[in-house]
């Protein structure tokens, strides 16, 4: 496991509530329950549960925002989920979260981001750079600098680049979905750079968010949709065709959706473990990053919910290579690559770069 820890890699599809720690869940859910307001020996029993199906994984997730949706509790689960992914060697991570409103604790869509940021800033084990590179690199009160600067300094502080996606949830109205594309734009400056489709696939149509999607991509947002987390053959097509800047999933697709994937060059953020446990995929062997990666189809390692699946991003490196006989160098590259379809700016992938580099003559690859 070390050497999987020990590579840098890059994080693009993980949801905030779905990476938080079991500890954290527990404890939150322990307070409410001393206070009276859930019944705790229940939402133990649900929190603890291994095997989930896809629609169990959403029953838990109704749980999970009852006992995280408060200012307080947000901005602590974005610190320590940052503070996870930095410490197995998460260079470069896509933050998604679905913006939450709730009258009865003051919060508002824009509130709950703000909470989001304050986690960020309350990291203290990495630095956290999450503004656009421009202003990181001009802001005096703000000392991450480049990985090569931070070498030249002599300093071993390590770095995280954090970017948020905005999440539409399937079960939200067209203006709903709106208003969360208008505070993505209105975020842009504290690293907003794109908005996610998700939610439980089994619910609504994805057509109703149609117009708030072209919208986010004409004024320059990146888009990515959960595609084929269940057959849907219409949807999986209509979604292809709208050519979003990278798709999660792809489940169940059949042979004219490969073609059109293939022929559209979309990445595709794949979650093994994740997929295995909802039973999308038979096993692991049989998952269709196997077939992807042989084609040379973009693809990226990604753990969906690391809380709720138990797993990591290097546990999710080392289950790839295992499963699909693939060597360091191979899966070194595989993370290196990743960097490529990232929705940060160009300056921040240069970085990363600079970074696989030298940590590939470190690992002497
Ligand atoms: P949040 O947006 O930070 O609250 O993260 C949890 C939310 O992410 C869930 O309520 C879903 O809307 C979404 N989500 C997490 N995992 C999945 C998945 O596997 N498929 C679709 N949506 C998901
Ligand atoms: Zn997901």
């Amino acid at each position: 496991m070390e050497w999987w820890v020990s590579i840098p890699k890059v994080e693009l599809h993980a949801h905030l509530n779905g990476s938080i720690r079991d500890s954290t869940l527990l404890e939150l859910a322990k307070a409410l329950g001393d206070k009276g307001l859930i019944d705790f020996s229940q939402v133990e029993h649900v929190i603890l549960k291994n095997d989930r199906s896809l629609t169990e994984v959403f029953k838990l997730f109704d749980v999970i925002h009852i006992l995280t949706t408060d200012h307080t509790s947000v901005k602590r689960i974005a610190k320590e989920v940052v503070e996870d992914f930095a410490s197995e060697n998460v260079v470069y991570l896509e933050l998604r979260t679905t913006p939450k409103k709730n009258d009865s604790l003051g919060m508002s869509k824009r509130s709950y981001i703000e909470a989001v940021l304050e986690g960020l800033r309350a990291v203290s084990s990495v630095d956290v750079a999450f503004t656009p590179y421009s202003e990181e690199l001009t802001s005096l009160s703000n000392p991450v600098l480049s990985v090569t600067n931070d070498i030249c300094n002599g300093s071993m502080r390590k770095k995280i680049f954090v970017r948020l996606l905005l999440s539409i949830d399937r079960r939200e109205t067209a203006e709903a979905a709106m208003e969360t594309v208008m505070l993505a734009l209105e975020m842009r400056s504290f690293g907003v750079v794109g908005i996610d489709l998700s939610g439980n696939p089994a619910v609504g149509e994805w057509i109703t968010y149609l117009q708030a999607l072209r919208f986010a991509r004409e004024q320059g947002l990146y888009v990515t949709l959960h595609c084929g987390e269940v057959p849907n053959s219409k949807e999986i097509h209509d979604m292809l065709d709208f050519l979003p800047h990278r798709i999660g999933h792809a489940c169940f697709f059949d042979e004219e959706h490969w073609i059109k994937l293939k022929s559209s060059n979309i990445p595709v953020e794949l979650c093994l473990t994740s997929n295995f446990r909802t039973l999308s995929v038979p096993s692991i062997d049989a998952h269709h990053f196997g077939d992807l990666y042989q084609a040379k189809h973009p693809v990226v390692l990604c753990t969906d919910d690391s809380g709720v699946f138990s797993t990591s991003l290097s546990n999710e490196y080392k289950i790839a290579a295992a499963s699909f006989g693939l060597g360091r160098k191979e899966m070194f590259e595989l993370a290196k690559n990743a960097v490529e379809f990232i929705f940060a700016d160009i300056l921040v992938k240069e970085d990363l770069r600079r970074n696989f580099n030298l940590a590939a003559k470190n690992l002497e690859l």
